[in-house]
């Protein structure tokens, strides 16, 4: 079992597939380890790799406004990404960029043990959920799988591209801020 700090500097140096070579930083999750809240996002963007932090740019604004409008800021959740480096040109990761930064993913998720994890967009929730999930169609549905419940969320870019989305963004947080509560009580025991 490895420590996160560990975990961390086995993800900044790694070179398990050729994105290692044109990334600038390796981009760890980040936030509270303790959170049961685990977002999962597609992978750094230029920002991210210049900054080595997840959703720095404008995404990452919207990001931190949907959750104010819940009540929430980034030191309660864990923001992570399906590929820890920047795809060149902000294309979607390739089948073998995936399949070889996943057991990071999992390590993330083995020690944070998160209850709830939110796929923020299409290429999170194919990977995570299934494989034919329609973002469209079933953002802000929630399925509970080995314990935890799962959803997935519009991308914050698809909402800066058609910003008609941005009411059924809202939606979906409101939902998970009742999930949330869901969960509380639960391990509260009331
Ligand atoms: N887009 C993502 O999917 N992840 C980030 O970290 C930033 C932008």
């Amino acid at each position: 079992m490895y420590t996160y700090e560990e975990l961390k500097q086995f993800v900044d140096h790694c070179s398990r597939c050729p994105l290692a070579r044109t990334r600038n930083k390796a981009v760890m999750g980040k936030g509270n380890l303790k959170s049961p809240v685990m977002f999962i996002a597609e992978g750094p963007g230029s920002n991210e790799d210049r900054d080595g932090v997840p959703f720095t740019g404008r995404s990452g604004e919207l990001f931190d406004r949907m959750l104010a409008g819940i009540g929430m800021s980034r030191d309660e959740i864990y923001l992570t990404n399906i590929v820890k480096c920047h795809p060149p040109g902000n294309r979607d990761p390739q089948p073998e960029e995936k399949e070889a930064c996943i057991p990071y993913l999992k390590y993330e998720t083995i020690l944070l043990r998160p209850k709830i994890m939110v796929c923020l967009g299409r290429v999170a929730a194919q990977r995570i959920i299934q494989p034919d999930y329609r973002i469209t169609r079933q953002h802000g549905t929630f399925l509970l799988r080995k314990n935890v419940w799962l959803t997935a969320f519009y991308h914050p870019s698809a909402v800066l591209r058609d910003p008609s989305k941005l009411v059924e963004m809202e939606a979906d947080f409101q939902k998970l801020k009742a999930k949330i509560e869901e969960a509380e009580e639960k391990r509260n025991g009331s």
